[in-house]
């Protein structure tokens, strides 16, 4: 038997009923905040990851689906969708045309080549809504406000954690002071952060050694060191977000895992599923357009872990719903199909293609969660007429064909 590789899943029944449910929801608040849909392609050139994600990422240091195909490019599963959707707006030329708006939304799998456990796997979809053009925070706002209205709507709790990850013009120095501090505690520091030191200081703070959070209790918050704007673009963000009873906390050492982030960086968690409680991230990354080739272009998105939140999410109750067509005797069988074109133009409608007696069939529309069961017996082939049960109203009526 061949089995699903590890650490991907089939979604069948009521999983994938989950799975649309979620993404029905987030696809409706998405389009009234004015987002369109954009598809980009599941393979793309290693280089493009490397350069957003950054290689000094987890993602691209060591999850990668990577290989070279048959016409010797160095390609890439995509382990996330902002980088394939910048590289599209850069590509369609969008970028030239700065003073318009442009918003996307997303959704589809994406690859990491994780140890599998709960939560964690090794292919997993996500919804993502990326807004290219807008560097005002009162964006930044915007698209919390919207992530958790799609949470309200899926009946999902959650804690809200932002950071400020700072810009160009107070990152450099607050960098420099904390790899200083870290290089005097080197020495007790865990492996990965003394390779981080180096390469990637700033995710050292989010290091889960215990050992190493503890030493960095003392080290310097970037928070404090924020220069004028992005401490202004913080606070206002905070005070927009209480006016609008939004809870959060300030989360200092929230750094997120991929490199391309600056100034607002924002995590959604969950208490309820275990270790692996992020349900959806995102943040501005101002600089990523710029840093793919194309011109300057202020951007902020985020992205939500379908499969985390099929865990959480509440379903509306399911309804009984459509029609069950089933005959008593073969000949009346060719009578369901135009009676079942015709209501199909509606509802959802189930044929049965053998006959059966009547006790019979109100089991299977009893299966199939059919509102109606309708059945052609010996005297309705005669007649011409239908025998209709309401399933819910438990009421039931003979009428003619032509008026089903
Ligand atoms: P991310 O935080 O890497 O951000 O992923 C977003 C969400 O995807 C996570 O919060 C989590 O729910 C889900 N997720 C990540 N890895 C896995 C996994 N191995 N198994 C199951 N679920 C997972 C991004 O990907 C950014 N592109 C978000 C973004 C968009 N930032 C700006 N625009």
């Amino acid at each position: 038997m061949i089995n699903a590789l590890r650490g991907m899943r089939d979604l069948t029944f009521e999983e994938s009923e989950r799975f649309v449910h979620i993404v029905k929801t987030a696809i409706q608040i998405a389009k009234r905040y004015g987002y369109n849909y954009i598809e980009t392609p599941i393979l793309e050139e290693t280089k493009l990851f490397k350069r957003s994600v950054g290689e000094s990422s987890d993602i691209v240091g060591k999850e990668m689906y990577q290989f070279i195909d048959k016409g010797d490019n160095d390609v890439c599963m995509r382990p996330e969708g902002t980088a394939g959707v910048v590289r599209s707006f850069i590509q369609a030329k969008l970028d030239r045309r700065q003073n318009e708006k442009f918003k996307f939304y997303y959704y589809g799998p994406m690859f990491r080549y994780e140890r599998p456990q709960k939560g964690r796997l090794r292919e997993f979809h996500q919804f993502g809504c990326e807004s290219f053009g807008e560097a005002s925070v009162y964006e930044d706002f915007t698209i919390i406000e919207m992530i958790g209205e799609i949470f309200k709507a899926l009946g999902i709790g959650y804690k809200l954690q932002i950071n400020s990850l700072g810009c160009p013009e107070c990152m450099p120095s607050y960098r420099q002071n904390l790899v200083s501090f870290l290089t005097e505690c080197k020495e007790e520091l865990c492996e990965d952060c003394n390779r981080r030191i180096e390469s990637n200081p700033i995710r050292v703070l989010d290091c889960k050694n215990e050992k190493c959070q503890s030493l960095l209790t003392n080290s310097p918050k970037l928070i404090s060191n924020l220069c004028q704007s992005c401490e202004s673009d913080l606070n206002r963000l905070k005070r927009l977000l209480d006016s609008a009873k939004i809870e959060y906390e300030v989360d200092t050492n929230l750094v997120r895992g991929l490199d391309y982030y600056s100034k607002t960086a924002f995590e959604f968690v969950s208490d309820n599923i275990g270790s692996q409680s992020a349900i959806a991230g995102g943040g501005r990354y101002d600089r990523l357009v710029e840093f793919l080739d194309g011109k300057p272009t202020p951007a902020i998105g985020f992205a939500l872990g379908i499969e985390r939140i099929m865990e959480l999410v509440v379903m509306p109750k399911i309804e009984r719903e459509g029609y069950y067509l089933g005959a008593m005797d073969e000949e009346a069988i060719d009578l369901l199909f135009p009676l079942a074109s015709k209501k199909r133009s509606s509802d959802k409608v189930t044929i049965e293609y053998l006959p059966k007696k009547l006790k019979a069939h109100l089991k299977n529309a009893d299966k199939v969660n059919a509102r109606y069961c309708a059945v052609i017996g010996e005297d309705e082939l005669k007649n011409g007429t239908i025998w209709v049960k309401d399933l819910v109203k438990k009421s039931e009526e003979t009428i003619n064909q032509e008026e089903f």
